[in-house]
């Protein structure tokens, strides 16, 4: 890799500030915080037990949630910090700030391989706005910079890039850390020269959020196959009728426009040939956000290419798993983002747990490489029981589709090059 990495820096004695992503779930139980899934915390063991092992003083930062500049009681990375003792057997330390006396205190107390989390840095306007002073005080705070948090790697934030800076100008050296190296490594170089077949599987809601990524991706893959909402915009473009599914129809230019351009190519571009369909009906209630809930009735099988008037696409049908299924096999590199229906709810996950399934299968049986592209695909590998079935995982939502569309990742740009 290019950039210097956590083995490259001799820490020994340093106060090591390293950024973090412990954005996790968390919930309230018995008038208390808890976190819900730590996935992200688990991921950054080998670079804090690197850190431990090399005698480092490290300073752990994140954030957790948006609060916006504001002090959330409910959003404190306390919780957090109490889980992460428990992973790595050792206590861990905690401030309930992350800039000022306290901190340096406590930093100053801190003994060789000791760790230190402190409070939610999004407590603070500064870091969302990459505050210039923001970065210059956390910069302050330490001597070496590492960052782990690939999920933040999309956001130019005083943590994530400012300070990063910051600490570079003084002469500091700024490393990535070994989850942000195999982040890279996965989602970067292993698809930049695929092993082939290389089958890429795209799904989620809408077509907007995936364009970029599709069209860069027309450019590699030997084969897309499309699930999930966005589906129906493709349906649409192609003249179909979509019934009450999800669709954007003012983005149907652009599903012709990928169209062609995989014909152009060569590039085999699958759209399901069936569906499970439901009807929406509104049960006169608001959910917790305040909008109406909707139930959805009467699944049903659809296996023509236009939908009933009353029908909402929620999930691939049989043919199109089978369909789908037979050319995951053949691959050699899977590429796998976003779910192929709402697959939270168990009368809709059949087609993205097949899908996960055929993943799984080929990454056992031909050795292919399988790279899940973070945030719900990831999920639901999770819910069917496979995540530890594939290749490699991304803890990326955001910032993995942002590094798959080609943008260069501020949080990755500030770090030092290797000379
Ligand atoms: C994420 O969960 O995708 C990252 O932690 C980034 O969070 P953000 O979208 O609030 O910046």
């Amino acid at each position: 890799m290019a950039k210097l990495t956590v083995h490259d820096l001799n820490v020994r004695g340093k106060r090591v500030f390293v950024r973090v992503d412990f954005n996790v779930p968390t919930e309230e139980k018995d008038g208390q915080m808890i976190v819900t899934d730590s996935t992200r915390i688990k991921e950054t063991l080998p670079t804090l037990e690197l850190l431990i092992e090399k005698g480092a003083r490290s300073i752990l930062a994140s954030h957790l949630g948006r609060p916006k500049g504001k002090r959330e009681p409910s959003l404190s990375l306390r919780p957090v910090a109490a889980k992460l003792a428990d992973l790595i057997c050792r206590p861990v330390a905690f401030v309930d700030d992350c800039l000022g006396e306290k901190v340096e205190k406590t930093i100053g107390l801190l003994q060789p391989g000791d760790v230190l989390l402190l409070e939610n840095l999004r407590f603070y306007a500064g870091e969302e706005a990459n505050d210039a002073a923001f970065s210059e005080q956390l910069a302050h705070l330490a001597d070496l910079y590492v960052n782990d948090a690939f999920g933040a790697a999309h956001r130019a934030h005083a943590s994530t890039e400012g300070m990063a800076r910051a600490i570079a100008r003084r002469g500091g050296p700024c490393a990535a850390g070994l989850l942000m190296e195999r982040e890279l490594r996965f989602l970067g170089d292993e698809l930049e020269k695929p092993a082939r077949p290389f089958v890429v599987i795209l799904g989620g809601a809408k077509v907007s959020d995936k364009i970029s990524v599709i069209d860069r991706l027309l450019e590699k893959a030997d084969s897309i196959l499309i699930g999930g909402a966005m589906a129906y915009t493709f349906r649409l473009a192609q003249g179909h009728k979509v019934g009450k599914s999800l669709v954007e129809p003012d983005k149907t230019d652009v599903a012709k426009a990928a169209l062609s351009k995989a014909g152009a190519r060569g590039v085999k571009f699958l759209l399901p040939s069936d569906d499970v369909l439901a009807t929406p009906a509104d049960t006169g209630k608001l959910n917790k956000k305040g909008k109406p809930e909707i139930e959805m009735q009467n699944p049903r099988v659809n296996s023509s290419l236009s939908l009933p008037e009353d029908g909402a696409g929620v999930d691939v049908g049989p043919a199109t798993i089978k369909a789908y299924s037979e050319v995951i096999r053949t691959a050699q590199t899977i590429l796998w983002n976003g779910p192929m229906g709402i697959f939270e709810d168990k009368r809709f996950a059949e087609g993205t747990f097949a899908i996960a399934r055929a993943v799984a299968e080929a990454t056992k049986q031909s050795g292919a490489k399988s790279i899940i592209g973070g945030g719900d695909s990831v999920k639901a590998l999770n819910a069917a029981g496979l995540g530890e079935q594939v290749t490699f995982m991304s803890t990326g939502g955001g910032a993995s589709l942002e590094f798959l569309e080609g943008k260069p990742l501020p949080g990755v740009a500030a770090l030092s090059n290797r000379s």
